[in-house]
């Protein structure tokens, strides 16, 4: 079945990568970034690959921003959520800045709340939806320097059970995918700063550093993680909820 999937931070990595695969196999995508020209780079791109696409503006730590954008849609239809938008910060928590603290809690855990508690009331009224969180390895093991996206992806799956406990009546569906490294903007900036730090070329970064504790030795693709959206929307994977779903080379089965 055809699905309306909004996708925040869609106009980048996995966003955009995963709106691409999802369009591709008919679904209709909302794709929602900070940076709407992003967005509807992302939404010229699927339309070229001929699926369809809407670029919408949304700060996901913004109230307004996602009442407005409720508002926008005038009562479409939103189907399927996937919580997305992200970023990193490194830092050992001595020197973790305040400011950077906040904005990682907003982006990935306030951001997550507002988007899912906007999209319920029309889900519950359809008696279908699924929501999807992108959380990461780090919301099950930790890394140093990653204070705040640690906990704020380890708070993530907290939440999705929460949400799947309270859509338990419907056929409503939350869960987590957990993703180690993909190769998106964001790896690709600690790539460089990790060969700087360390002094040593990035290809030696990305095999003793990045895929080191991958037994599989490869990057997760956004096809990957598409197909295992394209099954948590299927009406079969109406009792997967509440989960986390792992995609990670074997990280955490070591
Ligand atoms: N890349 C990886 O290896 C990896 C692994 C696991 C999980 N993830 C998660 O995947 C998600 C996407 O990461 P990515 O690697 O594609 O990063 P990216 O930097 O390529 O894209 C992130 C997007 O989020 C948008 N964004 C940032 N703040 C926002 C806000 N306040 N409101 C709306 N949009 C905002 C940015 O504009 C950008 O387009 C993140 O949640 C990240 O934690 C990534």
């Amino acid at each position: 079945m055809k699905r309306t999937i909004l996708i925040t931070g869609a106009g980048s990595g996995l966003g955009r990568g995963v709106g691409l695969c999802l369009a591709a196999q008919g679904h209709s995508i909302l794709a929602t970034d900070l940076r709407l020209e992003a967005a509807r780079e992302t939404a010229t791109q699927i339309e070229a690959a001929g699926g369809q696409a809407k670029a919408h503006a949304l700060d996901v730590t913004s109230e307004e921003n996602v009442a407005q954008l409720v508002s926008d849609l005038g009562g479409a239809p939103i189907d399927v959520l996937v919580n997305n938008a992200g970023l990193q910060h490194v830092a050992c928590v001595e020197d973790f800045s305040v400011e950077k603290w906040d904005l990682l809690m907003g982006v990935l855990l306030r951001g997550t709340f507002l988007l899912s508690r906007a999209v319920l009331p029309g889900m519950r009224a359809r008696n279908f939806g699924r929501i999807i969180h992108i959380g990461s390895i780090h919301s099950l093991i930790a890394s140093p320097h990653k204070s705040a996206y640690v906990a704020a992806k380890h708070a993530l799956s907290g939440f999705s059970k929460v949400l799947a406990l309270e859509t338990a009546n419907t056929d409503i569906t939350s869960n987590t995918i957990c993703p180690s490294y993909v190769r998106t903007p964001l790896v690709d900036a600690q790539i460089e700063a990790q060969a700087r730090t360390r002094g040593i070329p990035e290809e030696e970064v990305i095999e003793r550093v990045m895929l080191a504790p991958m037994p599989k030795k490869a990057f997760i693709t956004f096809e990957e993680i598409a197909a295992a959206i394209a099954y948590l929307i299927t009406p079969l994977a109406r009792n997967v909820t509440g989960q986390t779903l792992t995609i990670d080379g074997g990280w955490t089965a070591q």
